[in-house]
């Protein structure tokens, strides 16, 4: 995103950021750079909603708290930025969760003002509507990226889920668009269901270190195609996976679940391990080892493609 970092581990968005004091923390114990939680078109709206089952509230009324409403949260959400910016150093990423072209682009630039490095959209559509085709879906990705480039100058990264049905098709023609970076990729609530109470659940909020083989392959595959940076987030929870991230192609990681778990220390542990690693290796720089394991740089680059466990099922005695 042309932002220097001193070492490649962001704060990802979450409650974590929403605070300066918390940030501050944050960069106390290392961490390189926070992007801050999400501003949400829904929580905006849901504040407002809330309100509409009030009987007693007339319909101007209802216009003008909405407008109240989302003036405050945004005020708030503009306070975080410039608070953060003012106490600590290292480069403070705001988030808006969006969903349309049209809501939030011209706020993008108060974000700006406020003093954002950089700005990170979290844009994902549960694609669950049978009649929306998937370039209806990736022109909405599209539309939106335009929009906001509109408004501002600081560098925007789009932080993406994993439901496409063209992958690297998509990623890469995001690439060559206004964004700056591709986070891969955003984890979601996901739905459980408890057998007990026969309800649906959510399923944990945390995610688990396997998760993160699926945009450690994607990382790995696009890394030497795509023209913008790339950064890794999902399943990353110590030293060495922040390696193999970067060894796939992956300019910084975000870690979120772990900082949650362990406590802000845990960044330490991490650059700790990362430099043994690197002493060992003698590598002197992370700028060295961007993208050294990607599929252009690799002898078996079909390590990346393959899909179906044939050399597996074909040895392993299961
Ligand atoms: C409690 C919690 C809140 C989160 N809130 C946001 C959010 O507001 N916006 C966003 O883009 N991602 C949000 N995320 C997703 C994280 O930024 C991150 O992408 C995801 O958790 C994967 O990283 P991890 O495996 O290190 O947790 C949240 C995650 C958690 C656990």
């Amino acid at each position: 995103m042309g932002i220097s970092l001193k070492n490649p581990i962001i704060i990802g968005s979450c409650g974590l950021t929403n605070s300066a004091a918390s940030i501050q923390n944050l960069e106390a114990n290392g961490a390189a750079a926070v992007v801050l939680k999400s501003l949400f078109e829904e929580q905006i709206l849901m504040e407002v909603d809330s309100l509409k089952s009030d009987q007693s509230i007339h319909a101007e009324e209802l216009d003008y708290i909405a407008g109240y409403t989302r003036q405050h949260t945004l005020d708030e959400y503009l306070n975080l930025v410039s608070e953060s910016k003012k106490a600590v150093s290292i480069p403070i990423i705001a988030s808006i969760n969006c969903a349309s072209a049209a809501e939030w682009t011209a706020f993008a630039k108060r974000l700006q003002d406020a003093g954002a490095d950089g700005l990170e959209l979290n844009m994902y559509f549960m694609p669950g509507d049978i009649n929306q085709k998937s370039e209806e879906i990736e022109q909405i990705y599209f539309n939106i990226i335009k929009e906001v480039k509109k408004y501002i100058s600081i560098p925007i990264a789009v932080k993406i889920g994993f439901y496409f049905t063209g992958m690297a098709n998509m990623i890469y023609n995001l690439s060559i668009r206004e964004a700056s970076a591709i986070v891969m990729f955003n984890r979601f609530h996901q739905p459980d269901i408890d057998l007990k109470k026969m309800e649906i659940t959510s399923a944990d909020i945390f995610s688990s270190p396997e998760e993160n083989v699926l945009p450690l392959r994607w990382i790995g595959m696009l890394s030497d195609k795509v023209k913008c940076d790339l950064a890794s987030t999902t399943g990353i929870h110590d030293g060495h996976t922040v390696l193999k991230n970067i060894l796939a192609g992956a300019s910084a990681v975000q870690v979120t679940t772990i900082v949650y778990k362990k406590g802000p220390e845990v960044i330490g542990e991490m650059l700790g391990q990362m430099e043994g690693w690197m002493k060992d290796k003698k590598y002197a720089a992370i700028k060295d080892i961007i993208g050294k394991l990607n599929h252009g740089n690799i002898k078996d680059p079909v390590m990346y493609e393959r899909s179906q466990f044939m050399k597996y099922f074909s040895s392993a005695k299961i």
